[in-house]
């Protein structure tokens, strides 16, 4: 038999590299081999006990059958409530849809506003998904440079560099996977202003909003004048309450939008699980500690970790400000030989940390920028130290 054709829209379709790395090195992890993964997107922590109760009692009361297809209604009270506490939005649960995870949430917002050749504006360094959910949507990928001058904060100026007649709409991800960097009040006021300028349709991604570092302020942009009309605000328990397992994401925006994302989910997916929902709710109104004490501990990684990194020659890094990862360059060892091999960006860096030094990191190929690296500090201080100690004694030979 010959081999079945696929269909255009998924044959050039990449998987994703993060997971691709990520499986190698579970891989060599389950062939007994020490490895010390610096790969992960998610949080080391375990669901917070009162949350995985909230889940088994649903369970028992029968919550186990389809609930609304956007999510159950309680659900939504509690995602309106919290918006409201954080970003001081009032969203109806009209305006809000529940779906698989966050992941899932953009990919419905981007089918329902992407429309074949439409421009869609992409900061670089991206999240590995933005680029190919846009593709899928048949729209045109228009990527951003963030100034280096800036340390990877996002401005009005880059992105009035690369717009055109065609673009649409814009993604913006403040915390930042994978930099970690936080766009401020007055550069996302900027921004605003833009998007409202040239009537631009805007995606929020603010996963991380909860693991802000520093005390500084992480606005949304749906706060801004004008925006919260064109703006869909994506969010999700995954990160903040160490749910990632669960697959609750939801978005916020006008109803329009909201009910279209909506129809779309109810000819695929349907509801999200129904004990997944009734625990995202228990994350979402009961205490709030849990967070504060991953963020703490998060802290002290970051801390510790950016100070081995600016402490290695060959490295350079800027404090990132939120979500879990260091965002590293690599570009002075670029031309440099390791135990043979000849080091040409962060791909051939990784792989030799990986073979050589039994320490995982990920290319920033994937992201867009092929000479930085990302690592996540999400893992205990103790296998921070022996990855960063393996790291630094190989780049020492
Ligand atoms: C920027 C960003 N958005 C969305 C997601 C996906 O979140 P979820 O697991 O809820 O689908 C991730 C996960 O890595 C992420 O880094």
């Amino acid at each position: 038999m010959t081999k079945l054709a696929l269909a255009e829209r998924v044959a050039a379709l990449a998987p994703s590299p993060t997971m691709a790395l990520d499986a190698k090195t579970k891989a060599l992890i389950s062939q007994g081999l020490d490895v010390v993964n610096l790969t992960a997107g998610e949080p080391d922590f375990d669901t917070p006990a009162h949350i995985r109760q909230a889940a088994q009692e649903a369970m028992n009361r029968g919550e186990t059958r389809y609930t609304p297809v956007g999510g159950t209604p309680r659900l939504k009270a509690a995602i309106c409530d919290r918006m409201r506490a954080e970003i001081g939005i009032e969203y109806r649960p009209e305006e809000v849809l529940v779906s698989v995870g966050a992941k899932h949430s953009l990919f419905n917002a981007m089918m329902a506003l992407i429309s074949p050749g439409d421009g869609v504006l992409l900061p670089v360094p991206y999240w590995v998904t933005y680029p190919e959910q846009i593709r899928l949507a048949g729209g045109t990928v228009q990527f951003v440079p963030i100034a280096p001058e800036h340390q990877n904060v996002l401005t009005a100026d880059d992105i009035r560099r690369v717009l055109t007649p065609e673009t649409r709409g814009l993604i913006v991800n403040s915390p930042s996977n994978p930099s970690g960097a936080v766009i401020g009040r007055a550069q996302l006021q900027e921004i605003a202003a833009l998007a409202v300028e040239r009537d631009l349709w805007v995606i929020s991604d603010e996963i991380y909003a909860r693991l802000v570092y520093d005390g500084i302020d992480a606005p949304s942009i749906a706060q801004f004048e004008g925006m919260r009309d064109r703006t869909i605000v994506v969010n999700g328990v995954s990160k903040a309450y160490a749910m990632t397992g669960w697959r609750i994401g939801y978005a916020l925006g006008p109803q329009h939008v909201i009910q279209a994302m909506a129809n779309l989910q109810s000819q695929s997916t349907s509801n999200p699980t129904s004990v997944a929902q009734a625990a995202a709710e228990a994350a979402l109104t009961g205490p709030q500690e849990p967070v504060d004490e991953m963020r703490r501990e998060f802290d002290r990684r970051r801390r510790y970790a950016v100070s081995r990194i600016q402490s290695i020659p060959g490295l350079e890094v800027h404090e990132p400000k939120g979500a879990f990862y260091l965002w590293v360059s690599m570009a002075a060892l670029v031309g440099r030989t390791l135990r043979g091999r000849t080091i040409r960006n962060a791909d051939d860096l990784a792989l030799a940390w990986l073979e050589e030094a039994n320490v995982s990191v990920v290319p920033g190929s994937g992201f867009g920028v092929p000479d930085h690296f990302r690592m996540s500090y999400a893992t205990s201080l103790e296998r921070l130290e022996v990855g960063l100690d393996r790291m630094e004694a190989l780049l020492g030979e």
